[in-house]
């Protein structure tokens, strides 16, 4: 037994919570399987913040999150609290927690497992029966932070702003990220902009371009993020690594869920240049299924499994947690959005997934 790994456990809130519960069962076999010992500290976030403390990031979320090896975060928002303005929204907890940690980069995996080809929507011949896409979402910039922002004006008269913006800088550190996955994976990457519109993505073309000299072991497209859209449905297998902007990655990855079969599946690893990372699920707090123990825990627990990859440096416990993932999929057991199969609760597939890994030697 080597060290000790503090993770910092934030719920959130709607299947926030019930999914990482999940994920924190499977931690626990994790710990029993490989003898390792982590230490687990929970804090408030988003909505529950909000109720507790009266904001959507305290404080002591953020210390607790910056002194952790990692962050297994839920998530966050929901009706109660969709008449707040701005700072006080419960996903502007999520939003300070990126900027806060510095995490640049959010690896979004689309994979469709060969057990679920048949919840694909598109046909046979176009998935291929097992696809695998990375989308490199830049997390810390664009519209998402840019100012000016906000709403003026009288009445009837008023005025929304929000601002594209990106630094050569930004650019050039999320490029070079997905870069170095593509060298790793197919060598292919696809750079998603809006060049023929935006003076931000004709920066941010002319950035992925220069960079492209230094990794001439991938070969790089540039798709036009309308294209995009379409293309994703179209050849799905031809794309591999996708490098673009915050709000784009946002809208892609969920059209990639829809492919994989379920939004319930995709997890995500969000990181900056040191070893710490922040992990989720791609998707939000479906207030529609919370506390009825419908939702779909796996997003949570690949999201555990991307932390041991790549903040705990622990691969094989990571690539356990998946074997164990893909077994209870294809022995058929489906969550409600999953179709049909052998139905379990959110609380039946995460105590599958354990005694998977508890098996699995
Ligand atoms: P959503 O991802 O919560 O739900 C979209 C659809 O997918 C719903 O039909 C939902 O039932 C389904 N779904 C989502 N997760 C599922 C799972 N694990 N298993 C089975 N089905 C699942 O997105 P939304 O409805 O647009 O947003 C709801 C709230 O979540 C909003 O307040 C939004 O701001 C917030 N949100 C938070 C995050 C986050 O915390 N990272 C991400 C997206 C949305
Ligand atoms: C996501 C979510 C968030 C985003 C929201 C809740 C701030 O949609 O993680 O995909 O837009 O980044
Ligand atoms: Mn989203």
């Amino acid at each position: 037994m080597s060290r000790q790994w503090k993770i910092a456990v934030l719920p959130g809130d709607g299947i926030g919570p019930e999914v990482t519960d999940q994920a924190l069962r499977v931690l626990d076999a994790v710990r029993r399987r490989f003898d390792l010992v982590f230490e687990t500290a929970e804090a408030v976030v988003g909505g529950a913040a909000l109720d507790r403390e009266g904001t959507p990031l305290p404080e002591a979320t953020l210390l607790l999150c910056r002194e952790s090896d990692a962050v297994l975060f839920g998530a966050v928002g929901g009706p109660r609290w969709d008449h707040l303005e701005g700072e006080l929204r419960p996903e502007a907890g999520l939003l300070g927690l990126r900027k806060g940690l510095g995490l640049y980069a959010n690896l979004r995996p689309a994979k469709l497992f060969p057990a679920l080809a048949a919840q694909c929507p598109l046909r046979p011949e176009i998935s291929g029966g097992d696809f695998d896409l990375l989308f490199v979402r830049e997390l810390t910039g664009g519209i998402y932070f840019g100012q000016p922002r906000g709403i003026s004006g009288e009445a009837g008269a008023r005025v929304g702003v929000n601002t594209e913006v990106y630094s050569e800088a930004e650019v050039e550190r999320v490029a070079r990220r997905a870069f170095q996955l593509a060298g790793k994976r197919r060598r292919k990457l696809a750079s998603v902009d809006k060049a023929n519109v935006l003076e931000s993505s004709r920066l941010w073309r002319d950035t992925v371009t220069r960079l492209a000299g230094e990794y001439p072991e991938v070969e790089l497209e540039h798709i036009y993020v309308d294209n995009a859209a379409m293309q994703l449905i179209r050849r799905p297998r031809d794309l591999d690594v996708v490098v673009t902007t915050n709000m784009f990655g946002d809208i892609l990855s969920d059209e990639a869920a829809a492919l994989t079969g379920s939004i319930g599946l995709l997890p995500s690893a969000s990181l900056g240049d040191g070893p710490q990372g922040f992990y989720e699920p791609i998707h939000g707090s479906a207030p529609d299924l919370a506390g009825q123990g419908k939702a779909n825990p796996l997003a949570a627990i690949l999201s555990l499994a991307m932390l041991l990859r790549h903040s705990l440096d622990l691969p094989e416990a990571a690539a356990a947690v998946e074997r164990a993932v893909e077994q209870v999929l294809t022995a058929g057991y489906r969550t409600p959005d999953l179709g049909q199969g052998r139905p379990v609760s959110t609380q039946g597939m995460g105590a599958l997934v354990v005694e998977a890994l508890a098996a699995d030697r």
